[in-house]
């Protein structure tokens, strides 16, 4: 019997500065462990951080380090397709393909479009509300069968899977329809200094997040710091005890065990000691990560190498389908 070609997987990091362990634990740590099941490609998201307020050159800075941040966990550049997505125009063509059949009534409802709206109220701009038009092409373009993202993103997602039934509806089959990859439990970290927001870069307080470069004794000591309940029992109870139950979700994506292993790991013992527990578990996990990473930054030709064959290849499959998107939609193209 024929072998049959690997499906395909994309995602997308955006280059906006710091990296948390949220999206590591969300999305990035998902990418290495799927790279041998599926054909995977995954970009530098540059095109949708310019969305909100950028210093050029910390864009720069941090397209180059977010690169070498997927390889240092555990991204093969030989297995996978890795890429910088401004390198590959066919996203915005593709962008604009399908904002012919995206309505404004539908983006503006995006969770993401109304937080960021009022976050950067100086700052509302169309690119922010096309966000995930782009985000949807960045998926349509490769035939993505699959797209590990953390739960923030599904709604994202889902308009993605309405924009290409559309498209197949109204032009005939050309997009595979993709589904997200979410494992429940690790879907949505959330912020140590208020477990009930879910954990994030733009946080003002950074005892919230803990980033892929922060120390062992930042780690340790943010997680000393994180909030827990009043109560003394570590025990998984997202209503009663959110705090607890991130650190234990958290815990068990970086020791591999269950939350009941987990709770067993701790009953009897106090909150203080729960946290420190945490705390090392988290800066043993990250420590070779930073290692591995500032290795491979101090070896710029080799990351400049990467991203050019990376997109080389997602370009030659993305032609591909944006030719077929152009002759669908009845461009003409010449004799
Ligand atoms: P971005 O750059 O905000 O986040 C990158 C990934 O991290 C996940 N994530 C989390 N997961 C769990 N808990 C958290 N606290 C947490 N915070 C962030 C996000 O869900 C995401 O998977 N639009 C996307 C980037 C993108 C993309 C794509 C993703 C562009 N094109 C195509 C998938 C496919 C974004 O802004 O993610």
């Amino acid at each position: 019997m024929e072998a049959q070609p690997k499906r395909k997987l994309f995602s997308a990091v955006q280059p906006s500065g710091a990296v948390t362990i949220g999206n590591y634990i969300g999305a990035i740590r998902n990418f290495a462990a799927l790279q041998d099941e599926y054909a995977c490609l995954y970009a530098v998201a540059d095109l949708h951080a310019i969305t909100v307020k950028q210093e050029p050159a910390a864009l720069r800075r941090h397209t180059l380090e977010l690169l070498a941040l997927f390889i240092a966990c555990g991204v093969d550049p030989e297995k996978c397709t890795l890429f910088v997505q401004s390198h590959v125009p066919a996203h915005c063509e593709l962008t604009w393909v399908l904002n012919t059949i995206a309505y404004p009534g539908e983006l503006s409802r995006m969770t993401q479009f109304k937080d960021k709206s009022a976050r950067h109220a100086d700052n509302v701009n169309m690119g922010l509300m096309d966000h995930p038009v782009l985000m949807a092409a960045d998926i349509l373009l490769y035939q993505a069968a699959l797209v590990p993202v953390g739960a923030d993103q599904k709604q994202h997602l889902e308009l993605t899977r309405d924009l290409g039934i559309r498209f197949n509806n109204r032009y005939g089959a050309t997009f595979t329809i993709p589904e997200p990859f979410t494992p429940k439990s690790t879907a949505r970290i959330m912020s140590l200094a208020d477990p009930t927001k879910k954990m994030s870069k733009s946080d003002e307080n950074p005892n919230g997040f803990v980033t892929l470069d922060d120390d062992r004794d930042t780690i340790l000591r943010k997680f000393q710091r994180a909030v827990t309940d009043s109560g003394a029992e570590v025990r998984y109870d997202t209503e009663e005890k959110p705090g607890v139950s991130n650190l234990l979700s958290i815990y068990c994506a970086f020791t591999g065990k269950t939350i009941e292993g987990a709770e067993r790991d701790f009953a009897g013992k106090g909150y203080g000691e729960f946290k420190l527990a945490v705390g090392e578990v988290v800066a043993d996990a990250l420590a070779p990560i930073r290692a591995e990473h500032g290795r491979l930054l101090a070896d710029k030709a080799y990351l400049n190498g990467v991203m050019k064959r990376g997109a080389e290849a997602a370009a030659r499959i993305a032609y591909r389908t944006l030719a077929k998107v152009y002759r669908k939609v009845g461009f003409y193209a010449g004799e």
